[in-house]
């Protein structure tokens, strides 16, 4: 199939995202032209953020006659806070932030936590939807550290770095174990395969 002349939105209110975003798809030398879109989407409280991605999918599909995607992430704490932040994780950051986190959690400062991303994806010449997934595993840091990233970068050890937290990795060190970076491939991989079928 002929991707060459695709336009692909990236539906984001996040400039700095998009930059990162295509950025990636640069180095990976796909040939579609990404833009980004900045329209208002409606955002669920839900349980998972596959659902989140999916409702805002679809909460702007028709406004948009072309491939688009958006993407939704969240931080998962294990113990003691069962899985919080997640869906609410940009609320929590707003509002008790880091600080917050680490107080909450207290004794049990260096609990396993996670990322998760969902890149839900509407692709408009096979009018389907799909959906893209990314996760990286790691602990709490015991205080915050570094000055790079954002969001609850300075307070996540990536078990694959296990000395450094996000925010004390390079913008690319970050991408290469990203969850962002990981459903981000995987929704290259896909327009790559599709171009040569
Ligand atoms: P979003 O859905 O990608 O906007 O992510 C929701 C919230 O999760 C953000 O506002 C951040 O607080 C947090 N978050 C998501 N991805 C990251 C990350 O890579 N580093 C740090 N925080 C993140």
């Amino acid at each position: 199939m002929q991707i060459e002349n695709l336009i692909l939105y990236f539906v984001t209110g996040n400039k700095s995202k998009f930059n990162e975003v295509l950025k990636i798809f640069h180095t990976q030398k796909v040939k579609v032209t990404l833009q980004q879109l900045n329209i208002e989407t409606v955002e669920i409280q839900a349980d998972n953020i596959e659902d989140v991605a999916l409702f805002k999918l679809n909460s702007v599909k028709d406004k948009i006659n072309r491939s688009f995607f958006i993407e939704d992430a969240g931080f998962f704490v294990d113990k003691p806070l069962k899985g919080f932040p997640g869906v609410f994780s940009s609320y929590v950051f707003k509002t008790i932030g880091n600080e917050g986190i680490l107080r909450l959690i207290d004794d049990f400062r260096g609990s396993r936590a996670h990322f998760s991303a969902v890149i839900a994806f509407y692709f408009k010449p096979l009018d389907k939807i799909l959906i893209f997934e990314g996760g990286v595993r790691g602990k709490v840091s015991k205080e915050m550290r570094g000055t790079k990233g954002f969001g609850f970068d300075p307070i996540f050890i990536p078990d694959l770095i296990p000395n450094k937290t996000f925010s004390e990795l390079t913008s690319q060190e970050k991408n290469q174990i990203s969850h962002s970076g990981q459903a981000i491939r995987k929704l290259i991989s896909f327009l790559k395969k599709i171009s040569k079928e």
